[in-house]
């Protein structure tokens, strides 16, 4: 794909030394996860108050919990795709790159982003309702109803954000605060209508950052983006990344 940057664009590109990217389920469709809305999106099949909430887990944890170990046993059997890891290059371009994510898949780190930020959780993780104390072992992965804690009985669930729960507050702060001083904000792959998640592109254009989105479609944030390119994340990204590198050496 021909990829042309506007002037305004590669005068950021010249100057910029931190960057940002925002990420959404987009950016692993093509790693064969589905996205949460749109034409083949799960909540169009699936109501998220049904399951993604603490009163369904109390309700009936062994159906959360089986939905959630399909979930990750899609996520086990992707891997990172060519978005994911233009990604991770973009570290040899830029001083700071900083990956904040609304997805819970864990692909970033498998990538080897270095600092990323997972504003839902982490579908691979899970701790105890109770005593809170944490289940990290891979292991769990593979167990049809929900495990009992060790230590207390309580019942364990996935270290993820459910409708109705607060972001976790270390991480979110940590993110706005790179939005804040982030040079280019990448939105990619995602619908921006999530908050207070959908706040951080904000935060970033407020502060001054030059926004740049990758969808395959326009979404609620189009309107208010410097640059955006349609397609798919993982074929605009690595030739975006070329075409930034070549601006850059230049
Ligand atoms: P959505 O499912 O809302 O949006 C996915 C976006 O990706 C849409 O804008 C699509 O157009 C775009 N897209 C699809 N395939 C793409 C591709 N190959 N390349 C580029 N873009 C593509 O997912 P999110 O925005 O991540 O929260 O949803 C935000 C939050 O809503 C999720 O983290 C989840 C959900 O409820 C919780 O579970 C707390």
């Amino acid at each position: 794909m021909d990829i042309s940057l506007t002037d305004r664009f590669r005068e950021k590109v010249k100057n910029a030394s931190k960057i940002l990217f925002f990420t959404g389920a987009g950016i692993s469709a093509e790693s064969g996860i589905p996205t949460f809305r749109g034409k083949d999106g799960i909540w169009n099949k699936l109501k998220p108050e049904e399951l993604a909430n603490f009163n369904a887990f109390l309700k009936n944890p062994d159906m959360v919990w089986n939905w959630y170990q399909h979930r990750r046993s899609i996520i086990h059997e992707s891997q990172p795709n060519a978005g994911h890891i233009a990604i991770r290059e973009f570290e040899k371009v830029f001083n700071e790159v900083t990956v904040v994510t609304q997805n819970v898949d864990n692909l970033h780190r498998r990538a080897g982003s270095k600092v990323v930020y997972e504003l839902h959780g982490n579908i691979e993780k899970n701790y105890c309702i109770q005593c809170k104390k944490r289940y990290d072992d891979p292991s769990l992965a593979f167990i049809d109803s929900v495990p009992k804690c060790s230590e207390c009985g309580g019942l364990i669930r996935p270290d993820v954000v459910w409708f109705g729960e607060m972001l976790p507050q270390d991480v979110f702060r940590i993110s706005e605060n790179a939005a804040d001083l982030c040079d280019i904000c990448f939105i990619v792959g995602t619908s921006s209508v999530v908050y207070p998640a959908a706040y951080i592109p904000i935060t970033a254009k407020s502060s001054g950052a030059f926004l740049v989105e990758i969808n395959i479609a326009s979404t609620e944030i189009s309107d208010q983006v410097d640059q955006s390119y349609f397609g798919k994340s993982g074929e605009i990204l690595p030739d975006l990344l070329k075409a930034i590198m070549d601006e850059r050496r230049n």
